[in-house]
């Protein structure tokens, strides 16, 4: 048993304390955030993340986990402390290291016995060994402490799994000892450790999410041929991916990537790669390519039912992906908010987002089921693959819209299918108009004449 602080109670923050606890460890969470820690202390989740609840309280009632917003109390015993706080995007689209910052400071000044610091924050590369000056600065006497590198890995929606079982775990130091007791936190996990420097480490996360980033803007690339060629980028990514260099993950074509991380990140490592004079082509090429998918979606409803001017439009899922509560930059909001501009009337329904959105969104109606979504609608859109949504009655759905049209950004279901149920159904990529073999005898008669 080690004991393990860790500050910020977010999505990485709360997993990271909850997964370290149920492994056995005694874990001290602390937040700024005052009425996250009262939540939490009452046994309430500041976020929706599977499992997560169940997990907390199951490692509340063995005393392995409590809550704080007291850095002094937090450190009394810590021998390790995770750094886990937001890292978001400045003006410029460098990451704003201000919450680092904090964090680093109060734990100079509040640590009061030896400690390893573990970043866990996505942070640009030096920033462990700034971290390590901010600490000696503001030491009221010195103690030793070591910095390192642990770059988190898991996704929202699967994160406790993602922490449990994760690919690799990365840690970058040249402390080795400092790095052997980190490593040895992690054996749990099973999985392979990558030990290496700290700026080593640092770039292995940005690098990580802007190939991952890239791999999604590629296939968006790729359907955008599809759909004018008659091809079905579905089948077209689930052939690709059987090649293992390629893998199966990361392409699903769409509306693009959003949440908290893939779009702070590129921009993050693209500022970063500009402020050393080099140009990132590929970065640059990655984010407009993603920005474009939103404008898409809107010309491609525009194309089947014309001007959205007075017309109905629901929105099918709202957060960033499935099985997670987070808005933070999800495609819908630009989706309703240009629907808005074009003076269309939009509601929404979401199976967890909706209190979330609701702020970010005023003038959006949220509604709470799917039906209730389709009454009186000239067109649905759908943003987030949940899974509720793949089962939906859609014979009802269609018998309580005005217009039977579906414009669907994530490609959950069978264009035949919704044909056969009389839709006007679009996905993305996947045939243009679903008219295939009109396309192909166009594409032969091409090359023929
Ligand atoms: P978050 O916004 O959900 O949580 C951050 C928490 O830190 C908040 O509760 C906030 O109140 C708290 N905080 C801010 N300043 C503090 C301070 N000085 N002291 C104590 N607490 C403080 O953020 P997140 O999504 O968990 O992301 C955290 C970091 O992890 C970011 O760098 C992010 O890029 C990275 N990351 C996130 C994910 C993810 O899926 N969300 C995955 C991998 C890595
Ligand atoms: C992503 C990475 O997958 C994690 O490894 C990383 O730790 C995390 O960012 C982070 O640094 O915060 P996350 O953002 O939670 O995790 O979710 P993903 O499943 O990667 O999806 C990101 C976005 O890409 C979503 O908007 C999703 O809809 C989109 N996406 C994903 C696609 O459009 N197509 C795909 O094939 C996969």
């Amino acid at each position: 048993m080690k004991q393990i602080t860790v500050i910020g109670v977010g999505y990485v923050g709360l997993v990271t304390a909850a997964c370290f606890s149920d492994l056995g460890n005694e874990v001290v969470a602390l937040d700024i955030n005052k009425e996250r820690i009262a939540g939490l202390k009452r046994g309430e989740m500041p976020i929706y993340e599977p499992g997560l609840e169940e997990l907390v309280q199951r490692n509340i009632k063995a005393g392995r986990i409590s809550f704080t917003t007291s850095y002094k109390d937090a450190l009394k015993s810590a021998e390790f402390v995770f750094i886990c706080v937001a890292t978001p995007s400045g003006v410029d689209g460098e990451a704003d290291l201000k919450h680092v910052a904090a964090a680093s400071r109060d734990i100079a000044k509040n640590m009061s016995a030896p400690l390893i610091v573990i970043n866990k924050s996505t942070v640009p590369v030096g920033t462990g060994d700034w971290v390590a000056d901010i600490i000696k600065q503001h030491q009221p006497k010195p103690i030793d402490f070591s910095v390192v590198s642990c770059p988190e890995f898991l996704r929202e929606g699967s994160a406790i799994a993602d922490f449990m079982n994760p690919y690799r775990t990365v840690l970058g130091s040249l402390d080795e000892e400092a790095a052997d007791m980190v490593a040895q936190l992690h054996l749990p996990l099973r999985a392979p450790i990558v030990i290496t420097d700290l700026r080593t480490a640092e770039m292995i996360k940005y690098a990580s999410n802007a190939f991952l980033s890239t791999k999604i803007s590629f296939i968006n690339e790729i359907a955008n041929i599809c759909e004018s060629l008659g091809a079905d980028v579905k089948e077209v990514a689930a052939g690709m991916g059987f090649d293992e260099r390629i893998g199966p993950d990361m392409l699903n074509a769409g509306i693009g990537y959003g949440g908290s991380c893939f779009p702070k990140d590129i921009k993050a490592l693209a500022f970063m790669a500009e402020e050393m004079s080099i140009e990132p082509r590929i970065l640059k090429a990655v984010m407009e390519t993603n920005a474009e998918r939103r404008e898409r979606i809107i010309n491609r409803l525009i194309e089947v039912i014309g001007d959205l001017k007075g017309l109905n439009i629901g929105l099918l899922g709202l957060a960033f992906k499935p099985n997670t509560d987070d808005m933070r930059e999800a495609p819908s909001i630009e989706i309703a908010q240009k629907l808005i501009a074009q003076g269309a009337r939009v509601k929404a329904y979401d199976p967890v987002a909706l209190e979330v959105a609701r702020p970010l969104l005023p003038k959006v109606e949220m509604v709470d089921n799917a039906y209730k979504l389709a009454e009186g609608c000239d067109a649905i859109v759908i943003n987030t693959e949940w899974n509720e949504f793949i089962q939906l009655d859609l014979e009802e759905i269609k018998s309580k819209m005005k217009q039977p049209v579906i414009i669907d950004g994530r490609n959950i279901y069978d264009p035949e299918k919704m044909k056969a149920l009389g839709f006007i159904y679009r996905g993305v990529g996947r045939g243009y108009n679903n008219d295939r073999d009109l396309i192909k005898k166009e594409i032969i008669q091409d090359h023929v004449s």
